[in-house]
Parts: C-alpha cells; sequence; structure tokens
C-alpha cells in the first residue's frame, strides 16, 4: 500500500489479538511501529519480532502515563504519523445485573482511553499538517448487542466523537475513521464467550453472512488501507469488517 513506509504509527492494546496483527501488518508495509500495551512483557515481546518497532508499557486509562509515554514514543521513534486506538475490554453481562464500577472500567477504556489518547497525540499532527486516526470501534456500537449495554454505548460514542474530531481537524490534512469489528477470534472474544464454547461460536457464525468469525488479520488489512495514502480523502467513515453481519 502507498505512503507507509517510515511512517511512525502507534498502536494501543498490540501485544496480542488484533492490535498485534496490526502491528504486524504495519510493519511488513514498512511503518515503523510503537506498539503499546498496558501488559509490558506483550508488548515488548511483539515489538522484538517486528524491524523497526519499539514496544512500550501504556495504560489508557492512565492520564499521565498517556502524556508521558507518548513523549518518549516521539523521542524514540520521530512524530507520530498515526493512531490506531484499538484497545478495548469488555465482559458480557444483562445490563440489569451491571453495576456502577463495571461501567466505569468499560467507560475509562473503551471511550475515556481513546480520547486521552487523541488529545495527547493531535496537537503534533495539527503541527505538521498531516496525519491519520483510526479508532477500532465495533459493529456493537451501530446496531447493539445483547449483554453488551456499556460497551455497545462507548463504541458508538467513539464513532460520534471520531466524526466530530474528523470535521474540526480536516483542513489540517488530518483523517479520523472507525473501523468496526464484528466477533473475532482473539483472546478477548474467548474470555467473552468462554474458552471452547463452541455452541456459541456456531451460532456467532450462523449470524455471519460469511460464516465464518472474522480473523485479526481481516482486521489488520482495513487499517492498514485506512493508513495509507490511498484512503487520503477518506474521513468522518464507519467500516465494518465483519462478513457481512452489520450492513448499515
Ligand atoms: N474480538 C472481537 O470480537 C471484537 C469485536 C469488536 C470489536 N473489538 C475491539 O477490537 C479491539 C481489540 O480487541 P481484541 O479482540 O484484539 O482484544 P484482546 O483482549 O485480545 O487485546 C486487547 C489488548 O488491549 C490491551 N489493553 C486492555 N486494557 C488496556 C489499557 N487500559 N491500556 C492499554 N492496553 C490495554 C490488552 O492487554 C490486550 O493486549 C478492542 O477495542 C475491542 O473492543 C473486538
Amino acid at each position: 500500500m502507498r505512503g507507509l513506509k517510515d511512517k511512525v504509527v502507534l498502536v494501543t492494546g498490540a501485544g496480542r489479538g488484533m492490535g498485534q496483527a496490526i502491528a504486524e501488518r504495519l510493519t511488513a508495509e514498512g511503518a515503523r511501529v510503537a506498539v503499546t500495551d498496558v501488559d509490558r512483557e506483550t508488548a515488548r515481546t511483539t515489538a522484538d519480532a517486528l524491524d523497526g518497532a519499539a514496544g512500550f508499557r501504556l495504560d489508557i486509562t492512565d492520564a499521565g502515563e498517556v502524556k508521558t509515554r507518548v513523549g518518549e514514543i516521539v523521542a524514540a521513534l520521530g512524530p507520530i504519523d498515526a493512531l490506531v486506538n484499538n484497545a478495548g475490554w469488555d465482559r458480557l453481562a444483562p445490563f440489569l445485573e451491571t453495576d456502577e464500577d463495571l461501567w466505569e472500567r468499560l467507560i475509562d477504556i473503551n471511550l475515556r482511553g481513546p480520547i486521552r489518547m487523541t488529545k495527547a497525540v493531535l496537537p503534533q499532527m495539527v503541527e505538521r499538517q498531516s496525519g491519520r486516526i483510526v479508532n477500532i470501534a465495533s459493529d456493537a456500537g451501530r446496531v447493539g448487542s445483547t449483554g453488551e449495554s456499556v460497551y455497545s454505548a462507548c463504541k458508538a460514542g467513539i464513532i460520534g466523537f471520531g466524526k466530530t474530531i474528523a470535521r474540526e481537524v480536516a483542513r489540517h490534512g488530518i483523517t479520523v475513521n472507525a473501523i468496526c469489528p464484528g466477533p473475532t477470534a482473539t483472546p478477548l472474544l474467548e474470555s467473552i464467550v468462554g474458552e471452547g464454547n463452541e455452541k456459541l461460536i456456531e451460532s456467532l457464525k450462523r449470524g455471519i453472512p460469511m460464516r465464518r468469525l472474522g480473523e485479526p488479520d481481516d482486521i489488520a488489512g482495513a487499517v492498514a488501507f485506512i493508513v495509507s495514502d490511498d484512503a487520503g480523502f477518506i474521513t468522518g467513515q464507519t467500516l465494518s469488517v465483519s462478513g457481512g453481519l452489520t450492513m448499515a
């Protein structure tokens, strides 16, 4: 893909799952990736396997750490050309069985986290009159999903937030887009449905027109496209990568 060579891309939650696949794909396209994760070890192990990448602990719920770490990443790799807000977390429960503590955690990771990250990297993108922000939202944020009420609210929120930022910074050459995975085979999905819960996995597949779960690489390809020069005139958009599950 055009324009990815030597681009500096910060990916959150890149120690495993989709974030790891995104870091691998961007590296294969020639980018230099800041592999960040709340889990320092997986961030470093992932980065060590990738040419030109560097691994950092970065907890997106910690405002102080976000600020300090973004500074360290710029010092190590250079100005950030693209931010991929990938880190996320969920726990399945009917709304009436949830409480304030769970809402708080969901909102802090899935909504405040990407907002914090955007605030931390956007000023330098404006200064350089160029940049890309990609928010990994979810089809749950477009159409809802049973057992994921507050998570869905956060993902819908991040889609709306991104559209607004897209409008505000378009004149500075910065694009902001959302990618919405459907059910995708990652450790998060395993933890949500319960490892080995084949019955539930089969019913998820039946709901997907292409009759399979997403793979992390499916998401990584879409992210690489959005970060590339080929997507330079695309902003404020929401792209489902979910085998046709959602045609919104
Ligand atoms: N897997 C799915 O079916 C699915 C579907 C729709 C959307 N998503 C979204 O895709 C993104 C990636 O999910 P995944 O399935 O790869 O999950 P995953 O749990 O496999 O990986 C997420 C990574 O984020 C990290 N993380 C969690 N909290 C963090 C924090 N506070 N700061 C920094 N890093 C943190 C974890 O350590 C982990 O390495 C998330 O935003 C998720 O909501 C996933």
